[in-house]
Formats: structure tokens, C-alpha cells, sequence
């Protein structure tokens, strides 16, 4: 049985303009030991699902239909109360640019005990100061470092701290939302080589978010492609990344595939943003799509399959079955 469960799920803000649907009716499963990436352009929804696996949507964000199975309990049903036992103990997410908001005036191994102690009051002295070496050596910050203060630390630290502070409680589900976008490529690479091997070592479930295709590809083992709030495209790393259908999915790597080959950077073409309070269903990629025809301004996109494991979501079946044949 998945770990995770999202069914149908749809998230919206309300805004002066009305009901914004940031996330539209997605269904994604989570495993264990197989990390998940969600991957897609700044907007297209992907901190809102994190927020939400966390209940921590702002006060005008709304869960507006669908269910998130985890457990015993379906999450998008779950009080303050419920979510207290749940939040940073099962499900622990590493904030986007969490690292720069360590307390600056508080020792860091102080700022680790506190994420321990508050979801594990009741722990035993001798039982912290174990734990507490132990999130260090996982992370590889040397014990000797222990007791700095934040700013004494690099950016790459920095992270592995908020890392250790995920890992407190021992987690079922961690979040990483764009761990490591604040990094240079080299700490960069470091540090995700660590999340894939603290990842395996613990055999947790993980959702890894990220604009940066190169990142998601050096960690996850399935992909879910996200555009304007609705997944697009989604199966293992191979089929996404090594045979993309949905139009989306090809735009996206057609702008790496071209680095690679050091020849000029294709952006991306997008004539125009998508509008997230157009709530007719039909396709949210049509204006910028290169096999659009008039049909996908009327109708309702379906999942094509493609395997077991692999699927589009596309009006136009005959084509997305077609590429790369
Ligand atoms: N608190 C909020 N109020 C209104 N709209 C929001 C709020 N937070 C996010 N949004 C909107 O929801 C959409 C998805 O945002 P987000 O989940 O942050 O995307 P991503 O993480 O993929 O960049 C965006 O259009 C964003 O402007
Ligand atoms: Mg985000």
C-alpha cells in the first residue's frame, strides 16, 4: 500500500479577485523508497501541495475538494489538533530558503534539540544527547562544530542543519521544496548526493520539489510534471525525462537537451501565463501549445496511457502517442 494517497485533490486562495486555483484535481501516490519529484515553472502550484501535506495553508488557502490518504487518516479532513501529532513527526518538510531562517542569536545544536523536544517532550537526557550526534553525523557536520552559531556556518551547513531539523523525529514523508536553490552547484551537488543517501539509509517517503529539471533527475525515481496547478505528466525518471509526451514536458527539457549539446539555450516559448481562475477544464496549456487545434479549447484533457507507469494528460491522443515512436 502507497504511504501517501492524493485523490482528486484541488487547493484554491481566495483572493480580491475571487477563488484562485493554485492546485486543480490532482492524484499522485506516494512509496516508499522511491522519491518523487514535482517539477515545474515558478507559480505552477508545487509549494501549495507541500504547505498543504503539511497543514500549514495561509489563511486564505482552502483545500476545495479531493482527499490525502496517509495512514489511518485522510489529511485534508484533519483539525489543528490532529495536525499536531502529525506535522514535523510523520510528515517533515525542509522549507524553501529555510536555511536563512536559523535563529541567529541561538547555538545550532540548541535550534536541533528544539525540534526534537517539541515533538518528543517527554525524551530522556541521555537519550537527546545520542540523538543529537546522531542527526550530525547524518548530515556530516563535525561534532566539534556543533556549538557555533549560524553565522559561522556556510550555506551548504547551513542546510544540512535544516536537513537535521527535518530529520528529528524520524519521519515517514519528507518534503524537500527547492533544498538546494540557494546553493551553488558544487554545495549543491553535495547536498543532494546526502538527501539520496540519508533517503536509501531511512527508507522514508519523500516528495522533492523543484524548478531545476537536472535536480530532480539526480535524486527522484518518479516524476510528476506540473503546469498552471495541474499534473501533466507523470512516470518514472526514463519514461518522463527519456521519452517526454506531453507538450509541456518537451518544451521543458527541450531548453536542457539544447545545453547539452552547447548549442544556443531554447526558452521556452510561452506567449502567455495561464489563468488559474479559468475553471472550464479544458487544457491550461492550449494558448502555448504546439499541437493545440481548436478541440483543446472546448474539451476536458485526458490521461493518455502510455505504460503501466507512464501517462499524459492531453486532448490530442493520436499525437501524444506518436512522439518518439
Ligand atoms: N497566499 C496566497 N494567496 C494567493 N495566491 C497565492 C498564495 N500563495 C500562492 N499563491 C498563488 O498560487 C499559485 C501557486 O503558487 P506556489 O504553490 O507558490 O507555486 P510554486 O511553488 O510552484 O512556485 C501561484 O499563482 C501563486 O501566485
Ligand atoms: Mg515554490
Amino acid at each position: 500500500m502507497a504511504l501517501l494517497a492524493v485523490k482528486n485533490l484541488s487547493i484554491g486562495y481566495q483572493t480580491k479577485d475571487g477563488m484562485v486555483k493554485a492546485v486543480d484535481n490532482i492524484s499522485f501516490e506516494i512509496e516508499k523508497g522511491r522519491p518523487t519529484g514535482f517539477v515545474g515553472e515558478s507559480g505552477c502550484g508545487k509549494t501549495t501541495i507541500g504547505m498543504t501535506l503539511m497543514g500549514l495553508l495561509p489563511e486564505n488557502g482552502r483545500i476545495l475538494g479531493g482527499s490525502i490518504d496517509f495512514q489511518t487518516h485522510d489529511l485534508a479532513q484533519l483539525n489543528e489538533n490532529q495536525w499536531r501529532t502529525i506535522r514535523g513527526k510523520e510528515i517533515a518538510m525542509i522549507f524553501q530558503a529555510a536555511m536563512n531562517a536559523l535563529n541567529p542569536v541561538m547555538r545550532v545544536d540548541e535550534q536541533v534539540i528544539e525540534a526534537i523536544v517539541t515533538h518528543t517532550p517527554d525524551i530522556l537526557l541521555g537519550d537527546l544527547d545520542k540523538r543529537i550526534n546522531e542527526l550530525f553525523d547524518l548530515v556530516e557536520i563535525p561534532r566539534a562544530r556543533m556549538k557555533d552559531f549560524p553565522h559561522e556556518y556556510s550555506g551548504g551547513m547551513k542546510q544540512r542543519v535544516i536537513i537535521a531539523m527535518a530529520l528529528a523525529c524520524n519521519p515517514q514523508l519528507i518534503i524537500a521544496d527547492e533544498p538546494t536553490t540557494a546553493l551553488d552547484v558544487i554545495v549543491q551537488d553535495q547536498i543532494l548526493k546526502e538527501i539520496d543517501a540519508i533517503q536509501k539509509a531511512r527508507n522514508t517517503g519523500m516528495i522533492f520539489i523543484s524548478h531545476d529539471i537536472a535536480v530532480v533527475a539526480s535524486v527522484c525515481v518518479d516524476i510528476c510534471v506540473m503546469y498552471a496547478g495541474q499534473i501533466v505528466e507523470m512516470g518514472t525518471r526514463e519514461e518522463v525525462f527519456g521519452s517526454p509526451r506531453h507538450p509541456y514536458t518537451r518544451t521543458l527539457l527541450g531548453s536542457y537537451l539544447s545545453l547539452d549539446n552547447q548549442s544556443t539555450v531554447i526558452i521556452p516559448e510561452m506567449r502567455e501565463a495561464p489563468d488559474l481562475s479559468a475553471g472550464n477544464g479544458c487544457c491550461r496549456f492550449a494558448v502555448n501549445c504546439k499541437i493545440c487545434s481548436n478541440a483543446c479549447n472546448t474539451v476536458v484533457p485526458q490521461w493518455v496511457n502510455i505504460s503501466k507507469t507512464h501517462r499524459a494528460l492531453c486532448c490530442d491522443e493520436t499525437t501524444i502517442r506518436k512522439f518518439n515512436e
